[in-house]
């Protein structure tokens, strides 16, 4: 009895002292500072699992086609993903190094993503990073779809390609 009474207690006692922690402000949410460890490593886990889990649709027959990746390169650069990620002969904006996660050079991890996690992340962002939703920013399933499969492709597509593709390319703006 005595001995649950004492856990109970201490219980209290931590939340309170978190509670005091977070609310009394000495959380520091700085953009620059570092996140411990082990919470970049469950971060990491949490979104590398849920991705997995909820990345299912199937790509269209036409995946991968050369009017596709054509078509994916042009919304690529319509809705922005260079100013952040850069793009075959493009350099990703000097504002995107300040932050954190940074967004990584995507014909390094194309591989890594099948057409469905590709097509997921872009359509869904992800929550807690800089990674815009652009479903939310307009962006049809179509024209998601071939987004995914030009940045499938990034790994082949070369710097006079991607510049002859996007040529009168303008920005999507409100
Ligand atoms: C405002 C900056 C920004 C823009 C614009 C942006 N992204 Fe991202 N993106 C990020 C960040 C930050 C991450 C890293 C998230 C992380 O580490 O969890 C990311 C992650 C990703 C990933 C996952 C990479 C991985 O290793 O799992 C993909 C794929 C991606 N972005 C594609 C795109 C595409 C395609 C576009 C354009 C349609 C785009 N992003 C536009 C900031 C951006």
């Amino acid at each position: 009895m005595r001995f649950l009474a004492a856990i109970g207690a201490l219980a209290i006692l931590i939340g309170i002292g978190a509670a005091a922690f977070f609310f009394g402000g000495y959380y520091n949410v700085a953009g620059t500072t570092a996140d411990p460890a082990p919470v970049t490593w469950a971060l990491t886990r949490v979104r590398v699992a849920s991705i997995n889990r909820h990345a299912n649709d199937s790509p269209p027959a036409s995946f991968g086609d050369a009017a596709m990746v054509e078509a994916g390169a042009k919304a690529y650069a319509a809705f922005g993903c260079a100013t952040c990620h850069g793009a075959p002969g493009v350099m990703w904006l000097k504002l995107s190094e300040g932050m954190h996660p940074y967004p990584p050079d995507l014909k390094k991890v194309a591989a890594d993503l099948s057409p469905a996690q590709l097509f997921w992340i872009v359509k869904n962002g992800i929550n807690m990073t800089g990674m815009p939703s652009f479903a939310e920013a307009g962006a049809t399933d179509n024209e998601i779809w071939s987004i995914a499969a030009f940045v499938k492709k990034l790994p082949s597509v070369s710097d006079a390609d991607y510049k002859s593709w996007t040529a009168g390319v303008e920005p999507k703006q409100h």
